[in-house]
């Protein structure tokens, strides 16, 4: 069982999970908003449309339904467009 943060809540996660499935598990529905502020959350579930984007590990822009969870992962609510933490620069 891997452990994980999402919004600063530590939360359990399983080897192959995406980070979606995670999210979903947590009971969220969205997890990004747009520049005018409007929620998005998993919408293909295919990596193309793009609405899925979380911030991980300082990273923004990961798509939740492709990126499979790693052990330690800090996952964040992605506002509008966000410039990569320096966290992700030394990543
Ligand atoms: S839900 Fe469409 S890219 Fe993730």
């Amino acid at each position: 069982m891997f452990r994980v943060t999402v919004d600063g809540e530590r939360r359990p996660a399983r080897p192959g999970q995406t980070v979606a499935a995670v999210l979903l598990a947590a009971g969220r529905v969205s997890w990004r908003t747009t520049r005018g502020g409007r929620p998005r959350g998993v919408f293909c579930g295919i990596g193309v449309c793009h609405d899925c984007l979380v911030v991980v590990n300082g990273l923004p822009d990961v798509r939740a339904c492709r990126r499979e969870v790693e052990d330690g992962d800090d996952i964040r609510t992605q506002n509008g467009a966000e410039l990569p933490s320096a966290e992700a620069d030394r990543g």
